[in-house]
């Protein structure tokens, strides 16, 4: 008896990477039903993350989904952007039309509070692919709703790999520390991608002409993406391609078994400004505390390429 889909709501800062994670979900309807996208601040500001959130699903052809603003700042401490690996507007490389579908008027961190309630309990995953600031607020406005959700699958955080925006914090973790402790104290099953996955996700050459090849404006425009996106990290790490972070989330909600990791304690730095936003995860289980995220560390690399790359030419 065939799955029905797994319903989500994609809580994301595009970013051309969040891009590509939204448009597998919108390529995956056997697997996937998206509930709701909530833009959050995070790799350029929330009216440029709401405006590419519905640039990116007119471009996937999904101009009926709702797309909706949540926080503009994170809980406690001023916002920091990534305009650096994104460009000024977060999706830099190639031109795309400003969007005509609306932005909703509800607020986001309404809207994951009435969908929780309304859903059966444990029947809704939230994938947060940006800061937790959105997901924070739903728990605190709504305790309620915090033993509804099925399961959080991020992405975020690095242990081995340690950190891209500091020598010891991922981006997405560190611009909102304080809401990412709150959502990884909550109790809430908890599946973590850390750069220590996503950085074995890369746009090398042929993959990134994979998705020229497709010979769809999806694929174009995914392309140019991935051209412009992967400077950054090529720059800095020597690597061959960017890490295609984002997407590794949803292609865990497909695809499992492309991913490994341990089920571990994983505590976040609120404290120390030297370690702020770093993801302490006990891999070697040399403490007691509570094991409260599957933190996954190895990724069939071409296996999720593939999927990836299935998936984007349907649309
Ligand atoms: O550190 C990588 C993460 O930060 C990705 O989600 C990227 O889109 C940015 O939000
Ligand atoms: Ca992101």
């Amino acid at each position: 008896m065939p799955q029905s889909p797994r319903k989500i709501i994609i809580d994301t800062d595009p970013g051309q990477d969040d891009a590509f994670a939204l448009m597998l979900a919108f390529g995956s309807p056997e697997d996937i039903e998206v509930l709701g996208i909530v833009a959050v601040a995070g790799n350029v500001p929330l009216a440029l993350t709401q405006k590419n959130s519905r640039m990116i699903c007119e471009l996937a052809g999904r101009s009926d989904v709702k797309v909706f603003a949540g926080c503009d700042r994170p809980m406690k401490r001023k916002l920091v952007t990534a305009e650096h690996v994104h460009g000024k507007t977060g999706l830099d490389g190639p031109s795309l039309p400003d969007p005509v579908m609306p932005l909703q008027d509800q607020h986001g961190v309404e809207f994951i509070i009435e969908t929780l309630r309304r859903e059966p309990a444990g029947t809704v995953t939230l994938c947060p692919l940006g800061p937790l600031t959105n997901i924070a607020q739903a728990f605190l406005q709504a305790p309620d709703v915090v033993g509804r959700v099925q399961e959080i699958v991020l992405m975020g955080g690095a242990y081995f790999e340690v950190g891209n925006i500091t020598p010891a914090a991922e981006f997405n973790i560190y611009v909102d520390p304080e809401a990412a402790e709150l959502v990884f104290r909550s109790g809430v099953p908890l599946v973590v991608m850390p750069l220590d996955v996503t950085h074995k996700v890369l746009t090398t050459k042929a993959r990134v002409q994979a998705f020229r090849a497709m010979g769809t404006e999806v694929g174009r425009v995914s392309a140019d993406w991935a051209d412009f996106f992967e400077r950054f990290d090529m720059e800095k790490y020597g690597s061959d391609g960017g890490p295609l972070h984002d997407p590794t989330v949803v292609a865990y909600l497909i695809k499992p078994e492309l991913f490994s990791g341990r089920v571990i304690n994983v505590e976040i730095e609120t404290q120390s400004e030297l370690t702020l936003g770093m993801t302490v995860a006990d891999w070697w289980g040399v403490t007691d505390r509570p094991k409260n995220a599957l933190f996954v560390g190895d990724v069939d690399a071409q296996g999720f390429f593939d999927l990836l790359t299935e998936r984007l030419a349907r649309l």
